[in-house]
């Protein structure tokens, strides 16, 4: 039987320099960023940014902090990511089962949690809980759907990905009570719609 997840991460390896084309038309998310400083309202926070790609947020995020750490499973994103920003830290890790680090400020997943199925997202919301401050930020924007079972197979010229789509509320309720909603917005790119959430560590 195919492994989904390993046929997705092989597919962002096998395609990443082409991937880093296609995204980089897509544009910085600078307004994101600055509501996630906003939110978080500190000089210098610090800042997890999961599923960070090759880098193309952590140009924003290392303008306003000095303490950034960027993670990412593709092993080729983030050899990009350190060629574009050498005094950077970047992580090659599996943000399932990677050991987030404490005190962070803010938790930071741009299109990147909708590879992982909703056990995983409940136990990274958990953990990413555990390591942040009170008062910390997780913010995340992830494609909206009802949630498919099995994982939804797309295959595009990039190769075979398995996608999982969310809701705010299902990811509210997966959140629960250690987390309130400081932020919602809905928007539709290109035939599918996404949403963004922001979650305060209470
Ligand atoms: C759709 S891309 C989004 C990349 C970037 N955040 C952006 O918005 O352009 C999803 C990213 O999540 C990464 N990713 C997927 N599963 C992951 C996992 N389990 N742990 C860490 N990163 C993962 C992929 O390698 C890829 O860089």
């Amino acid at each position: 039987m195919i492994d989904l997840k390993q046929q997705t991460i092989e597919t962002y390896e096998r395609a990443a320099r082409e991937m880093a084309r296609k995204f980089e038309g897509i544009g910085t998310r600078v307004d994101d960023v600055e509501r996630v400083f906003g939110l978080v309202g500190k000089e210098h926070p610090f800042v997890l940014e999961i599923g960070c790609g090759y880098g193309r947020e952590a140009a924003e995020f290392l303008l306003r902090t000095d303490r950034y750490i960027g993670v990412d499973i593709s092993e080729e994103f983030i050899r990009m990511a350190r060629e574009a920003f050498p005094e950077a830290k970047f992580e090659v890790a599996d943000i399932e089962t990677y050991g987030f680090p404490e005190g962070l400020d803010a938790v930071v997943a741009f299109a990147s949690l909708l590879h992982s199925d909703r056990d995983h997202v409940a136990n990274i919301l958990a953990r990413a809980h555990a390591a942040l401050v009170p008062g910390g930020i997780f913010y995340l924007s992830l494609k909206e759907g009802e949630y498919p079972e099995e994982g939804s197979i797309r295959t595009d010229e990039f190769g075979t990905r398995t996608f999982y789509f969310y809701t705010p509320d299902l990811i509210r309720k997966f959140a629960g009570t250690g987390y309130e909603a400081v932020y919602e917005n809905r928007q539709s790119l290109r035939g599918q719609d996404w949403f963004t959430l922001a979650l305060r560590k209470k």
